[in-house]
């Protein structure tokens, strides 16, 4: 055993040495060695010189990782605690098997989804993410570009590091906003008019960061990271931190002592439905309970989500969830998903057990940093003709056929 790890891991060294050698990578006949070196585990990353590169979406996080700052990586990996979570959303889907049909004419398959009356090209949508200049210097710009080619939804962060009006230019129709509320309703309103007035038609309030969340993976790298983080973030108050900020810029945030919504309740939920003419999604709902009660408060949507695993231990899939969310709702407002999303059988599954899009985070945002708009674009790209080839696999033609039928638990 111990020969045969030596045995890989020299293999995997001399690959290393042999993709970085520029008369022999550029020469073509890399290709050549291969098949007699390699075994797919011993492939280096190396190999993923441009986005066209990549097999699947897994190949954009190292690439990125080598790009980004430590505390960068660490922050965006992280989940909470043991993430037990984090793990829990890509098992999950395991816990599901697909039930395909045969002798179906699969040669024309339509992919295209009817979300509040509106039709995209895909169920793919962009999970809101903060932060995106430090992926890359285009950030939410290049990431909308990238949505824009591939025909996909896009939720903005109100953490993003570009404002909304650049955004909607970038992506040639208004995006989603995604709303963290503040316990300070003159700044929850300023953000909800400012995404008003910039025409997007849905508000995506979050409500799974209501409590501190410890973070061990983002610690280890922010202890590894030596970097002086002063030249891009403002510390101090949250007056001074938030008032930088591309979405608070015009907002008064004179006497707010805390970034924090611990005060989020329902009350908020039928505050904002009367402030705001834009359809209201909560993002972040995993039980019936609240699901029935969203609809009691008249909201318009649920993303069921847990943050990427980064919001709580409860060890509990996104998947998992999703059913008994879509039978409180019976159809009566869209469900929509996110959470460990990398494969195209998982957005059949998702669909198959009543949702009608799903959302990627973590996907995209490594491949923004690995290789800007180019990346995402790939990233969507490879999931788009995943989710296709599943779509024929299981014998399918369009989205509207993909129902209880094609799913079982395993
Ligand atoms: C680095 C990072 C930043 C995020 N920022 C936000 C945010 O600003 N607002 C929000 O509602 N969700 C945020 N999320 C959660 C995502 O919207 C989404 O729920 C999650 O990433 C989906 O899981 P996945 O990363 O496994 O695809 C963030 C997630 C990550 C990884």
């Amino acid at each position: 055993m111990a020969a045969q790890r030596m045995s890989a891991q020299s293999r995997r060294e001399f690959l290393k040495i042999l993709a970085a050698t520029p008369a022999l990578a550029g020469s073509g006949l890399l290709p050549y060695f291969l098949p007699k070196l390699a075994t797919a585990q011993d492939l280096p990353d190396e190999f993923v010189r441009e986005a066209a590169d990549a097999l699947n979406v897994f190949a954009f996080e190292p690439v990125a990782k080598s790009k980004m700052l430590p505390v960068h990586y660490g922050y965006t990996a992280s989940g909470t605690d043991d993430e037990e979570t984090l793990r829990a959303n890509r098992e999950g889907f395991k816990k599901f098997l697909i039930r395909v049909r045969r002798l179906i004419d699969v040669r024309n398959v339509d992919t295209s989804v009817d979300v509040f009356g509106q039709r995209w090209d895909s169920p793919i949508m962009l999970a809101p993410v903060g932060g995106q200049g430090k992926y890359h210097p285009d950030a939410e710009v290049a990431a909308a570009r990238a949505a824009r080619v591939g025909g996909h939804n896009q939720i903005l962060s109100t953490a993003t590091t570009q404002t909304v009006e650049d955004v909607n230019a970038a992506r040639g129709v208004p995006v989603w906003f995604q709303l963290y509320a503040s316990n300070y309703w003159k700044v929850t309103e300023g953000l909800v008019k400012r995404a008003e007035d910039a025409g997007c038609p849905v508000v995506a309030l979050t409500v799974d960061r209501a409590s501190p969340r410890n973070m061990e993976t983002l610690e280890r790298y922010r202890r590894s990271d030596t970097t002086d983080c002063t030249a891009c973030h403002t510390y101090g108050p949250p007056e001074e931190r938030l008032r930088d900020r591309a979405m608070y810029r015009g907002i008064d945030l004179s006497g707010v002592e805390s970034t924090a919504n611990t005060g989020l309740t329902w009350e908020l939920v039928d505050r904002l439905k009367s402030a705001t003419s834009m359809r209201v999604m909560l993002k972040g709902i995993v039980t019936h309970e609240d699901a029935r009660l969203a609809l009691r408060h008249g909201v318009d949507g649920i993303i069921v989500s847990n943050h990427g695993g980064r919001s709580e231990a409860s060890g509990r899939s996104t998947i998992e969830s999703l059913p008994e969310i879509v039978e409180a709702v019976n159809g009566r407002i869209p469900v929509i998903i996110d959470g460990g999303f990398r494969r195209g059988s998982d957005i059949f599954k998702a669909l198959a057990l009543g949702a009608s899009a799903i959302c990627i985070g973590r996907p995209y945002v490594w491949g923004l940093g690995a290789f800007g708009q180019a990346g995402v674009e790939r990233v969507l790209e490879i999931l788009r003709t995943e989710f296709r080839r599943v779509m024929m696999e299981a014998g399918v033609t369009s989205t509207t056929q993909i129902n209880a039928s094609y799913i079982e638990r395993a």
